[in-house]
């Protein structure tokens, strides 16, 4: 009897992974035989000139876009850095400019704004050759919350960030990339859209969004030559994530980027990291094999992750209000 069951069970656990892996692969197919119709897949025959000559980096100056930047700076492409503080925007133009003798423009904007900065980011960019919009800036809560914790002013902060400047840069970028043939999007989401996410549920939503919009405006701009990635990577070694030393798993920016900057033109939607790609196989695998069970799971996980990071935050503003006091 009970070789009976443990040989329904292994039955049972092959037939969930043969499913896996045949969506994995349907998905993964239609992902490719899509994106060889662009003529203009980078990967073809290594010409990254054909990202254009100018590139645009939102959240330019840290983590995942400062190495966007970067590497595209070293392909020759000349950049417009976005993001909110001057002095690191101007000490970033100047290394770009005399490591790789590329033109840089610098804007500082802060994102959390709503749509009255994008006039000017149409006046910043107005005239140059975008080839390449790299969709980066995002943010997220520090600590966990139920949603009803989150005071308003963050969740319109963060849905303007994380959407509306995806969304606006979009709008302002496609026209001139339809009238030239070619352009390459990349909008930066996360792995959070991919699993269910509990307590950090409005962050994850809008990386939804990005995946979401990625694809559909890139089958609108499809026949037009412009190529649409939705990023969706699990944790990089950046200030986000508070992962200081890079691992197997989070891996430091540089690498990252650069396997995410390969897949330009070749995935429409991709992890942009090996290991990454692994974790998401991993995600589907545990999702469709123990469906509610990983689910009431994660709440578990990340419900005690709140408490913790409610708790420290109450001993942080206790210890602040007593040495304060004395
Ligand atoms: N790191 C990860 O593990 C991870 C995983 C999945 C997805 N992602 C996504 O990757 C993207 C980049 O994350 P990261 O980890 O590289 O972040 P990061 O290291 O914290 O860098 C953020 C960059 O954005 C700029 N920025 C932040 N808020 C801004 C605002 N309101 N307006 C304009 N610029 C702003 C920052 O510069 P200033 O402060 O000077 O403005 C900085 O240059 C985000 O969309 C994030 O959701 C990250």
């Amino acid at each position: 009897m009970y070789v009976l069951l443990v040989f329904i069970f292994v039955l049972y656990v092959i037939y969930r992974i043969t499913k896996v892996a045949i969506s994995e692969q349907i998905r993964d197919h239609a992902q490719l035989t899509d994106s060889s119709s662009y003529p203009n897949n980078i990967n073809n025959n290594n010409n990254y000139n054909k990202l254009g000559p100018w590139a645009v980096v939102t959240g330019a100056t840290d983590g995942i876009g400062k190495e966007y930047a970067t590497q595209l700076a070293a392909q020759g492409i000349n950049i417009v850095l976005i993001s909110r503080t001057e002095v690191k925007l101007g000490n970033l133009a100047t290394e770009l400019n005399s490591k790789y003798g590329i033109q840089v423009r610098t804007v500082a904007v802060d994102f959390t704004s709503g749509p009255e900065i994008y006039p000017q980011l149409q006046l910043a960019l107005e005239g140059l050759d975008i080839g390449t919009l790299v969709n980066n800036v995002g943010m997220t809560y520090d600590n966990p919350s139920y949603l009803h914790e989150l005071d308003d002013l963050t969740c319109v902060k963060l849905l303007n960030c994380n959407i509306l400047s995806a969304t606006m840069m979009m709008k302002l970028l496609l026209p001139s990339m339809v009238r030239r043939g070619r352009g390459y999007i990349v909008n930066v989401g996360s792995m959070a859209s991919e699993v269910s996410f509990p307590f950090l549920s409005l962050y994850a939503a809008t990386k939804a969004f990005l995946d979401k919009i990625s694809h559909d405006v890139g089958l609108e701009y499809g026949r037009h030559g412009i190529f649409i990635q939705s990023l969706v990577p699990a944790c990089v070694a950046t200030k986000m994530s508070h992962i200081k030393k890079p691992s197997f798993f989070a891996p430091g920016t540089e690498e990252f980027v650069r396997s995410a900057i390969a897949s330009l033109g070749v995935s429409k939607r991709t992890p942009g990291y090996y290991s990454h790609k692994i974790q998401l196989v991993w995600f589907r695998f545990l999702r469709i094999c123990f469906g509610s069970l990983f689910e009431k799971y994660n709440v578990t996980v990340m419900n005690r992750w709140r408490m913790i990071a409610k708790a420290k935050q109450e001993r942080d503003s206790f210890l602040s209000v007593n040495n304060g006091s004395k």
